[in-house]
């Protein structure tokens, strides 16, 4: 019997930053996903809220509720063993009060199993963060491009780039850690301003499209694998092109179902001859008793 794998201890994610050693970061979304994560070996699984748009169809973030982001995570917390799993907290869960915010963040750790969540945005989020670790759960911090709140930002764009909007995202991200935060997330961000976060940050910064500079880096599992179809921002890098075999493989399933093809004589089950011979009796002897009424 294999011993399952000791769960990554979240304190080691500041020593990885101190030591220099980069960490990594991916969203997940179901068991098998967590499975592949794992045993590639990352650092955190991010059951983040682009589950909205990547496994719900929608077009943005703010729709997906709390029970769906429940659901998710519980999924990949059955799978993953050694990787911190974050339960990304949806759009409307901690917006309205630090009180709610503890609230369902308390509901990520006990419904879903997660070992930390994250939230967006700092102003009212800072006060949010120091309540949800004052309750005993870890925060992961979010800042730059900030999905949840696009429609404000002017769209999903790049975040920091005159001297004023970078220095309100470094007070961001230092009020965050101030707040108890263990790592913060950096997306869309100019490489130099995630430089600069990144140095004057103890807590690891993990990047998306914020630069090399950056602790850690994080990707969306679907955009790195292909999965993902259409318009990708210009941070992803592709690692895979899923989305063409999944579709090769349905078309030619589809083709054999129709010609015949499929399935063959090692897809289907056998009976022995004596058997079927005494079926085809007993099934002759029904239609008989049938016919006679
Ligand atoms: O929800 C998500 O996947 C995220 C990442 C893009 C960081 O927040």
């Amino acid at each position: 019997m294999s011993v399952p794998a000791a769960k990554l201890p979240l304190p080691e994610l500041a020593e990885m930053k101190r030591r220099d050693e980069k960490i990594v970061m991916v969203t997940a979304y179901d068991a098998p996903g967590a499975r592949f994560a794992e045993d590639a070996g990352v650092d955190m699984i991010l059951v983040g809220d682009t589950a909205a748009m990547v496994v719900l169809g929608h077009s943005g973030t703010v729709a997906v509720t709390m029970d769906e982001m429940l659901f998710l995570t519980r999924t990949v917390v059955n799978a993953a063993r050694r990787p911190i799993v974050v339960g990304d907290m949806p759009f409307g869960s901690y917006q309205v009060s630090d009180e709610e915010a503890v609230r369902n963040a308390i509901r990520f750790v006990k419904e879903a199993g997660a070992d930390v969540v994250k939230l967006e945005g700092a102003g009212p989020s800072v006060s949010r963060a120091r309540a949800i670790v004052g309750a005993g759960i870890a925060v992961m911090g979010h800042v730059g491009l900030t999905p949840q709140s696009a429609t404000m930002l002017g769209g999903f764009k790049t975040q920091g780039r005159t001297a004023r909007a970078a220095a309100k995202l470094v007070d961001d991200a230092l009020e965050l850690e101030e707040a108890g935060c263990f790592a913060i997330v950096l997306e869309a961000v100019p490489s130099p301003v995630a430089a600069e976060i990144t140095k004057r940050l103890s807590v690891p910064t993990i990047g998306i499209g914020a630069g090399a500079a950056c602790d850690g880096q994080v990707l969306v599992y679907h955009d790195l694998l292909g999965l993902s179809e259409g318009h990708l921002p210009r941070f992803v890098k592709r690692y895979a092109n899923l989305s063409l075999e999944i579709r090769d493989a349905l078309a030619a399933y589809v083709a054999e179902v129709r010609s015949g093809e499929f399935p063959e004589e090692q897809h289907t089950y056998s009976i022995p001859e004596e058997e079927l011979a005494l079926l085809r009796d007993a099934v002759q002897q029904v239609e008989h008793d049938h016919e006679r009424g």
